[in-house]
């Protein structure tokens, strides 16, 4: 397993940060997740990134992270933005990749109206489902595996038996 990393991939509202941190804990390990290591590194929110620096430089920002976790992150959970593999093809070089996948209605039915308020693509429900759709592909092509998060112990037992 490359540098014994797992790492979660899915669209806004896929439950990533919710799997990672549960599995993180079961396995007795490191949870990060980086949309917060991104605000932890400005001392913003990413909402607020998008207002002042717009699209572009949140994209340069995770690249930043991606270096520094993959020079500086062993045996860690990682849970990415949806947009990350999108934006960095390459990021099977940081560890095992598992896309969480959960079909656009049931993201819609479970997201509340405080988590979509914080996500600056989600704001036009309609163009929210247009990108689902076309990064549904990128995300199966860029994974070692699938998973289908319907419910959580499911899916933390599936990604167990899968690195064990
Ligand atoms: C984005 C997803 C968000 C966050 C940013 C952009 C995207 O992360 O990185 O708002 O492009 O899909 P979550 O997938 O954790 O919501």
């Amino acid at each position: 397993m490359s540098a014994g990393n797992v790492i979660l991939t899915g669209f806004m509202g896929s439950g990533k940060s919710t799997i990672g941190r549960i599995l993180a804990k079961e396995l007795n390990t490191y949870f990060i997740d980086t949309d917060n290591l991104i605000e932890y590194f400005e001392n913003r929110s990413i909402k607020e990134i998008f207002e002042k620096e717009g699209e572009e430089s949140f994209r340069k920002k995770e690249r930043y992270c991606f270096e520094w976790i993959k020079n500086n992150v062993k045996n860690t959970v990682i849970s990415v933005g949806g947009g990350f593999p999108v934006f960095i093809p390459e990021i099977k070089e940081a560890g095992v990749v598992i896309y969480l996948k959960v079909d656009f209605d049931d993201i819609l039915k479970r997201m509340s109206e405080d988590e979509i308020a914080k996500r600056p693509l989600f704001q036009d429900i309609k163009k929210a489902k247009e990108l689902f759709s076309k990064r549904d592909n990128i995300y199966r092509q860029l994974a070692d595996y699938i998973i289908e998060n319907r419910d959580i112990d499911g899916t933390i037992k599936k990604i167990k038996g899968i690195i064990d």
